[in-house]
């Protein structure tokens, strides 16, 4: 309660400000200005996105301070004039607090939202979570601020095929995605050890995919426990939640993992996905690489894939899909007689090349589709690694085993690329030596710190090859986490270190002002009831 008063009564001066990610141009002033119970509001553009996104922030804004916004035609009267302007960078804006009143410039409905919530953040935690602010004195620090993103693509993957958390706890890491201002959602929905989405044409990958017969994932000393587990989102989930995720400027790219970690898949149609449907297969109980991947020379497994390929369109509007592509054993194809006969008719001995073959096909499929159905295809940087028939430019790389060659080697062959270097990017790994960590991977090296002080595009020559790196991702694998509150426990505050690297400019992050700007988001998290790693905040 104290840590709140002391942030509320009094205005925050300059070196209080705590905004994360830190903009790329910010200097405080001296002075406050404070709004009064009924402020003027000028706001230019009253149409489509822009406009909604005002209005949203108005009513939560009213309702947590209980100040009147009323509309004036005069931006000059204005307390807070709002404006847009085309000549800004996408999601870049201007906010400017003097004592007199607050002027927003954006460049879109994006760049809005961006500084509105900047603006939440000079003000009081309570407004920046919606909840009453009855202790805020209604001032803003004076402050002059330039801000846009670094990179275009600042992301979080989760994999929900490990273990299952519900749509509830995605929309909670959205709305922390949200604030730190991150904007891609990889949704990593299926895996060997389980299905979770609808498919309408496929409903066995529900109906036995979803579900195994242990909530653990067995590994060494650890057994299945035998206890029934699973769940899957339906079509309208999904579209519920991208419609959450949209109005808070976050494009979901949904992950279907093929043809390797795939083994729920192949539990649930083995009769076309199996390279030996003789034998018995069902959704995997243990940690690490399933060798029963999906037999990619039966036609019906390349249809199958097409199938999903296109209810996926439908559900998720952004132009990407993530079609996996890590770690696929090859073992099966080489016993199979289809897959034998197959990489003879392509002309290669090398079974990986089976692989490629494979996304080819969809990659056609998808180019035959009109252009608002066109989606670009993302793939693990395995994809570049030991085939000889390369999948061509028209992809993008996720990097993240030897990320920061891989992702050079990916730009420079013309490919965009996004960093995800499994160090110290994976943020499911331990944060800390300490007692009280979670069970996870890791030996407690990923700490805040070295999550924040990972360099992106280092040795990357920034003048010719910056448009080929879209951005930054944290990824989040979820073999030892079973339930959502550690997920948080471990995404935070590590997700706030990615976030400021995709947005501020590399020679304006620091850490040690990192870390004092850390200490103000415990009481965000206290507030929307999320976990976190403790440590590193007092
Ligand atoms: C991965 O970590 N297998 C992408």
């Amino acid at each position: 309660m104290c840590a709140i008063l002391t942030l509320c009564i009094s205005s925050l001066s300059a070196q209080e400000i705590s905004i994360i990610p830190l903009p790329a141009k910010m200097e405080p002033k001296s002075g406050v200005f404070t709004l009064g119970n009924k402020a003027k509001i000028y706001i230019a553009e009253k149409t489509g996105e822009f406009e909604k996104v005002f209005k949203r922030w108005e009513s939560k804004f009213e309702n947590s301070t209980e100040v009147e916004l009323q509309q004036t035609k005069n931006d000059k009267k204005a307390a807070i004039a709002i404006i847009q302007n085309p000549k800004l960078k996408a999601e870049a804006y201007h906010l400017s607090i003097n004592v007199e009143g607050i002027r927003i410039e954006a460049s879109d409905a994006a760049g809005l939202y961006y500084a509105l919530l900047s603006l939440e953040q000079l003000s009081c935690v309570e407004i920046l979570t919606g909840i009453n602010a009855e202790h805020w004195d209604r001032t803003f620090p004076c402050v002059e601020i330039e801000d846009a993103p670094r990179f275009s693509w600042r992301g979080f993957m989760l994999d929900e095929g490990r273990h299952f958390y519900g749509k509830e706890e995605i929309k909670k890491i959205i709305d922390a995605m949200a604030r730190y201002k991150m904007n891609r959602f990889h949704w990593h929905l299926t895996e060997d050890q389980g299905w979770r989405i609808e498919i309408k044409k496929y409903p066995k990958l529900t109906e036995v995919g979803a579900w195994r017969e242990s909530k653990v994932l067995a590994y060494g000393e650890v057994k299945p426990d035998g206890k029934r587990y699973g769940g899957f989102y339906t079509q309208e989930d999904i579209k519920e939640v991208v419609a959450y995720a949209k109005e808070r400027f976050i494009e979901i790219v949904p992950e279907i993992d093929i043809p390797g970690h795939s083994q729920a898949a192949v539990a649930s149609y083995p009769e076309f996905l199996a390279c030996d449907p003789e034998n018995k297969h069902e959704v995997w109980l243990w940690q690490g690489v399933s060798a029963d991947v999906i037999n990619v020379a039966n036609p019906k497994a390349v249809q199958f894939a097409k199938d999903i390929i296109d209810e996926l369109t439908e559900l998720f509007p952004f132009g990407y899909i993530h079609l996996g592509g890590d770690e696929c054993p090859v073992n099966k194809w080489k016993n199979n007689k289809e897959c034998q006969e197959l990489l003879q008719q392509i002309g290669s001995t090398n079974y990986r090349d089976l692989q490629i073959h494979f996304y080819k096909q969809l990659k056609d499929h998808i180019a035959q589709k009109p252009k608002d159905k066109q989606r670009k295809l993302i793939f693990w940087n395995e994809v570049l690694h030991g085939n000889t028939k390369p999948l061509g430019e028209d992809i993008t790389i996720m990097a993240w085993i030897g990320a920061d060659q891989a992702a050079l080697h990916a730009a420079k062959q013309g490919m965009n690329t996004i960093l995800t270097p499994q160090i110290p990017y994976y943020i499911n790994r331990r944060q800390s030596k300490l007692e009280t960590e979670p069970r996870s991977q890791g030996w407690g090296t990923e700490t805040v710190e070295a999550v924040y002080n990972y360099i992106p595009m280092k040795g990357a020559d920034t003048s010719t090859l910056q448009s080929k790196y879209l951005g930054v991702q944290a990824n989040f694998w979820t073999e030892w986490v079973e339930e959502a509150s550690i997920v948080q426990y471990l995404m935070f505050p590590r997700l706030a270190a990615v976030a400021e690297a995709g947005w501020t400019p590399q020679e304006k992050r620091k850490y040690d002002d990192f870390l004092r700007r850390l200490q103000a988001e415990s009481e965000y998290y206290r507030l929307k009831g999320l976990n976190y790693g403790k440590h590193v905040i007092q």
